[in-house]
């Protein structure tokens, strides 16, 4: 069992990590210790104590606390913040008892209650061994009569062991050019990174990787952790004048209520926690890890190189044009056919018809059969795209229930993209949503939905909401959830793309739904190697849906732009049908050669060997679990010439093994490739792709 319980304190150990808390001999929940597993469990420190300083910093103030309420001589951030009914804001929580549980995986629950309100807090730590990640949350509950308002629930708060002198890695971006890895030194005071657009955001990423400035993608010590929630979160890293350091991660605060009614519990999200002592490297294949075999629906399947007709056919979508687009697709290779924005009813471009989620009657009039069975007599499957949480004002669904969207009565509702938002978290649009999804899931052979989201939040008001309105942030991911969730079940032959207008919502909570992210609207090659970059912090290859299509066509080699789209869920959303017969013909070899390696970069392990933020060169290498097989790719953007490339140096591979090498004439052992290198000889805009395999 990985948790060892002692007297009033619990070491829990992954195969490389321990995490040490306990109850210290002040009553107070403290963090003792996280890093490197130690080989002994009376090698971890106890629960520290801190003494009282000055009448300016009290013990309260120097203790590292599991998850600190706003109670006492306290100035550093808490977890919890709320308001009892007779106006009390101040929370003193004491131990009442722990137990394990095995929730799937090993957890350790750790109960608390108030020592005058009825209110109970219990913690939760589920350890994932294999995977060396903690994952932790938190429950709420009300056990009186009188209601308890929240103002303040985080999942996590992760202590550092002590130290000043650390490197937040983060990501920034916006549409279209989303998921830039960021690093910053901390310094004394708080780091805010947040969402406060009702979902996950195309801005920043519920993600950190905290160093001590030194680390590398192989070697040093790094902490991260990543929150599974796809609407408002707030990650605050905080430096104290005492050098300590702590990330907390969880909803966001800002304009959160809740009101926790008699008997009523609120859970939190989950958040993962971290820590690996050989870089950044190892830090994202553990979480790359943790989802392909604990969130992806579908696991660990091949997903299908796809065709998608957005940049193609924009809203001018219909059987012929479709059918067009199919029949190269089926020619060049392409196994899923997906038909985006602009087939059903009244949408001819993005001023109508979100909502009526039924096949536009002029452009399809018998329905969406004749292209799917097309579709299928290519042997290619079907796929569409919705936007099930969007409105135009424009549609039949909005001059019906036009009180369904978040809005404020009295003020205007400002769309966006002539759109406005369904309130999912109203049972009745849910209902909706569900019934009309559903008949075109029942109706229609569909193996594949992209589910897109196109704008974010304004006048976030629920006038009918049962509690206080506030809610609705939590509320309206909840229902989307449960809506999404409810489809799924009903039809598990689909697969889930999520999509917000690119990355906008990508996150270890919609992973549960989904198997596959729209990364960024941005398909221009270059630009979108550093967003990949990115992404792969925290997300594998297999969730990563990448379309070649023509931006950059006239700088970037059409080799070029499959290479790079091949390092995840390879697509195509290119015009075909102004593709030359050469073209066709190259395209289906780059599809052919992905079809071999794709289960080594779906289900592979991940090196970023030549990191893509760095200037014009990048390497990146995926190297199948029994080491038996590794793919590396290499990209050249613009370098000023003449120039003298640096080797790369696989990483990986079996030291002891031998390995040939495609295109090479020496069979060489792992250790040699890894140690001596390979040149690189690209000249600007060129890419290269090797396959290693081992022979013995
Ligand atoms: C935004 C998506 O990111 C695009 O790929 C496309 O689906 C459009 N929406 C369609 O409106």
């Amino acid at each position: 069992m990985p948790i060892h319980c002692l007297n009033q304190s619990w070491i829990l150990e992954t195969k490389n990590m321990g995490y040490a808390l306990g109850i210290n001999s002040q009553g107070v929940f403290t963090h003792a210790y996280w890093g490197k597993r130690l080989p002994k469990v009376e090698d971890y420190p106890t629960p520290p104590q801190a003494e009282k300083w000055a009448s300016f910093n009290n013990a309260a103030h120097l203790t590292p606390e599991e998850f600190p309420t706003w109670q006492g001589m306290k100035f550093t951030e808490p977890s919890l913040m709320l308001n009892f009914s007779d106006g009390v804001r101040d929370c003193w929580l004491t131990f009442v008892s722990f137990d394990t549980q095995d929730l799937d995986f090993p957890t350790l629950c750790l109960h608390f209650k108030d020592e005058h309100y009825p209110l109970n807090v219990d913690l939760y730590y589920q350890i994932h061994e294999e995977e060396d990640l903690i994952e932790r949350w938190a429950t709420v509950t009300n056990s009186g009569l009188e209601p308890i308002s929240l103002s303040r629930l985080f999942s996590a708060c992760w202590n550092l062991p002590p130290g000043d002198q650390y490197h937040l890695s983060h990501l920034t971006g916006r549409w279209n050019d989303e998921m830039h890895l960021h690093r910053e030194k901390l310094t004394q005071g708080l780091k805010v990174i947040e969402s406060r657009r009702l979902t996950t955001s195309h801005h920043h990423n519920p993600w950190f990787a905290i160093d001590e400035g030194d680390a590398t993608e192989e070697d040093g010590k790094v902490w991260f952790g990543v929150l599974a929630w796809s609407g408002n979160w707030k990650l605050t890293a905080e430096v104290t004048d005492f050098a300590s350091t702590r990330v907390h991660i969880g909803w966001n605060d800002w304009d959160f209520a809740w009101t926790l009614k008699a008997g009523e519990t609120l859970s939190t999200p989950r958040a993962l926690g971290g820590f690996s002592e050989h870089g950044f490297g190892a830090a994202s294949r553990a979480l790359h890890d943790h989802v392909r075999n604990r969130l992806l629906p579908h696991g660990k399947i091949e997903h299908p190189v796809l065709y998608n007709s957005w940049e193609a056919t924009t809203f001018d979508v219909n059987e012929r044009s479709q059918s067009e687009l199919a029949e190269i697709a089926a020619e060049i290779g392409v196994e899923l056919f997906v038909v985006d924005d602009g087939w059903f009813h009244g949408r001819n471009d993005d001023s109508a018809g979100l909502g009526d989620w039924w096949p536009d009657e002029k452009k399809f009039p018998q329905g969406l059969s004749p292209l799917i069975h097309k579709v299928n007599d290519l042997d290619m499957q079907f796929g569409l795209w919705i936007e099930p949480e969007m409105v135009n004002p424009d549609s039949d669904l909005y001059r019906a229930h036009p009180d369904w969207v978040i809005h404020f009565p009295t003020r205007p509702r400002s769309e966006s993209r002539n759109q406005l938002i369904l309130n999912l978290a109203k049972k009745e649009v849910r209902a909706y949503l569900f019934e009309v999804l559903d008949k075109l899931l029942r109706e229609n052979d569909i193996r594949f939905i992209k589910w897109d989201m196109n704008r974010n939040v304004s006048e976030a008001g629920w006038s009918d909401a049962p509690g206080d309105p506030r809610e609705v942030w939590v509320r309206y991911v909840e229902g989307l959830y449960q809506l999404w969730g409810e489809l799924r079940q009903k039809h598990p032959q689909v697969m889930w793309q999520s999509c917000s207008g690119g990355g906008g919502r990508a996150d270890f909570g919609i992973l549960r739904l989904v198997d596959q992210i729209w990364v960024s609207d941005n398909t221009e090659a270059c630009a979108r190697l550093s967003i990949q970059h990115g992404f792969s912090q925290l997300f594998p290859a297999n969730t990563m849906e990448a379309w070649v299509t023509d931006a950059g066509k006239d700088l970037l080699s059409l080799e070029f732009r499959f290479h790079v789209s091949m390092c995840g869920v390879l697509g195509i959303g290119a015009h075909l049908a102004h593709w030359n017969k050469v073209e066709r013909q190259e395209a289906a070899k780059h599809i052919a050669v992905y079809k071999i390696i794709r289960p080594i970069i779906l289900f592979g392990d991940q090196y970023r060997l030549i990191p893509a933020n760095q200037g014009g060169l990048t390497a990146v290498q995926y190297v199948s679990k029994d080491k038996s097989e590794s793919v590396l790719f290499a990209f050249r953007a613009h370098l000023p010439d003449p120039v003298n490339l640096p080797k790369v140096f696989p990483r990986g591979l079996d030291a002891n093994g031998l390995y040939e090498l495609e295109g090479h004439p020496q069979v060489r052992s792992g250790a040699a490739w890894m140690e001596d290198g390979l040149p690189l000889t690209l000249g600007n805009f060129q890419s290269m792709l090797r396959i290693f395999k081992k022979i013995k």
